[in-house]
């Protein structure tokens, strides 16, 4: 079937703020008294605000009651807002913009499919709302990845099939949702993490249309 759509992750495909959420998790976990490690990284790329903070209170051994939920996921977040507050269009990671431009010389559309809820910030503030044709974020989806809404919704959004569509993904979770999706799946960063991806590039700059 011919590609017509492409579905982008923000956190670590369009910009590094995968590292921004770790470190602001990171700092959450040490009050904690636990060390998150590049394994954690991993898991926790993709997995929503309230997914994140229950795998580190369960790796600390705490029960996760509703206000300690609600308190260290806001106390994280503004962390993490403090960070994003600095950002600017030159932190788009390289060659995202000839992709971008790229993409729309080829006629295909383009969503943005995205756990955060802070999404439409962080596109703000690099500048590329324009681009997109479509915008699914945290606050309209009720089931995170792997769970497969994010990209069934941007897919519907495009108007376009699930298989019509390359969803582009820095995390194993992500990678799962896009394939329970029925896209293809192309990994950006660690091969070793992405499995199931049809190919894993190490940046958007990479990637060579073949369709
Ligand atoms: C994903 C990130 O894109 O968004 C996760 O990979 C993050 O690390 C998730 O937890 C939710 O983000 P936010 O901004 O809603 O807390
Ligand atoms: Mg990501």
């Amino acid at each position: 079937m011919k590609v017509k759509g492409y579905i982008l992750d923000l956190d670590g495909v369009i910009c590094d703020t995968a590292r921004f959420h770790f470190q602001a998790w990171s700092r959450l976990a040490l009050e904690y008294g636990i060390t998150l490690n590049d394994e954690d990284h991993e898991k926790l790329k993709g997995v929503d605000r309230e997914g994140s903070l229950r795998y580190i209170l369960n790796k600390a051994h705490i029960s996760p009651e509703a206000d300690l939920l609600l308190r260290d996921m806001e106390r994280k977040n503004a962390w993490y807002l403090d960070m994003v507050a600095q950002m600017s269009p030159a932190d788009l990671f390289p060659g995202t913009l000839d992709f971008l431009r790229q993409a729309k010389e080829n006629d295909m559309r383009i969503a943005l499919g995205s756990a955060s809820r802070n999404a439409g910030l962080v596109l703000k503030k690099l500048n590329i709302e324009p681009w997109f044709d479509a915008v699914v974020d945290g606050n309209i989806v009720e089931n995170g990845k792997p769970h497969p809404e994010t990209f069934q919704k941007a897919a519907t959004l495009l108007h376009l099939k699930p298989e019509e569509c390359i969803v582009f993904e820095d995390a194993p979770s992500g990678i799962q949702a896009a394939l329970a999706a029925g896209c293809i799946a192309i990994g950006i960063g660690n091969p070793d993490s992405l499995k199931g991806a049809r190919v894993v590039l190490p940046s958007l700059a990479s990637f060579v249309p073949r369709h």
